[in-house]
């Protein structure tokens, strides 16, 4: 590869410093969750800017009720297929809960797997305060990495549920603190979750990093949206989601149309089949 071919994949590629030019010429990014081969190379063709191989996942493809049971090999083998598909769009690791909290050697070497098994190009980990030290080990290890502040899923339990994050001043205060916190550890983007629009947009103007909102109002640097949710994959939709599409309801006609030609011997007709010669 030629000093100008590989000057012009770089060019392409969306990395951390496109995510720094888009907040500094107020340019909004566009995320969305991905878990496998054939939804990011949609994606990823589409223009999504970065692609986050959520440990959502837990919940939208493994169907269990909280993100706590994903594995770390799990996300590994997700991010493998999404970073796979990916041309363009930037692929972030998600570590999940278990990964990283112990301490900042089990982050760092958490967030190394996730680049070197699962071609991710950054990583996200969960919380403000008490994840610094764990964001700054793992930016020294020149991995570029994304906090995450307000409704934490991984704190479900403390949070006693998932519930929006800085209605009252003290957790207010937390949330800011917590997004200072995430920034000044050396973070390159932070996702708010769950918080009122205004604190939300308060938070975007303090930072230099970009924010990227998912139930957090209009004010981000960014949004991002679950795939399942957007898509109507899901047999309910948060509030905050808008849906774009309804292929939950398109797979089941086409499943129920599909189910009714085997029964009847209309399908496969003559054109599906092969022939001797
Ligand atoms: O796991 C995930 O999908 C996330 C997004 C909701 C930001 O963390």
């Amino acid at each position: 590869m030629s000093t100008h071919s590989i000057a012009s994949a770089r060019e392409h590629r969306v990395t951390v410093r496109t995510l720094a030019a888009r907040k500094r010429r107020g340019e909004r990014i566009a995320m969305l969750t991905a878990y496998d081969f054939a939804f990011a190379r949609i994606f990823d063709a589409a223009g999504i800017d970065c692609l986050l191989v959520g440990d959502s996942l837990g919940n939208v493809v493994q169907g269990h009720d909280t993100t706590l049971p994903v594995t770390l090999d799990e996300v590994v083998y997700h991010t493998r297929l999404v970073a796979r598909a990916c041309r363009r769009a930037m692929v972030i690791g998600d570590m999940p809960f278990g990964s990283y909290q112990a301490s900042p050697e089990d982050a760092v070497r958490s967030a190394i797997r996730l680049v070197k098994e699962g071609g991710a190009q950054a990583v996200k980990l969960e919380g403000g305060i008490g994840s610094a030290v764990a964001i700054a080990r793992i930016a020294a290890a020149d991995i570029p990495v994304l906090g995450h502040v307000g409704l934490t899923p991984q704190s479900i339990h403390r949070m006693g549920g998932y519930r929006v994050q800085g209605r009252t001043d003290g957790e207010r205060a937390r949330v800011i603190a917590d997004a200072q916190a995430v920034e000044e550890a050396g973070a390159c983007a932070v996702v708010l979750e769950g918080m009122p629009a205004e604190l939300a947009g308060e938070i975007t103007r303090r930072l230099s990093i970009p924010t990227i909102g998912i139930g957090a109002g209009a004010g981000c640097d960014g949004q991002v949206l679950v795939m399942h949710d957007m898509l109507g994959l899901n047999d309910w939709t948060p509030s905050f989601v808008k849906q774009y599409a309804d292929l939950g309801a398109l797979a089941a006609k086409a499943a129920r149309a599909f189910a009714e030609e085997v029964a009847g011997g209309k399908f496969p007709g003559p054109e599906h089949c092969y022939q001797a010669s």
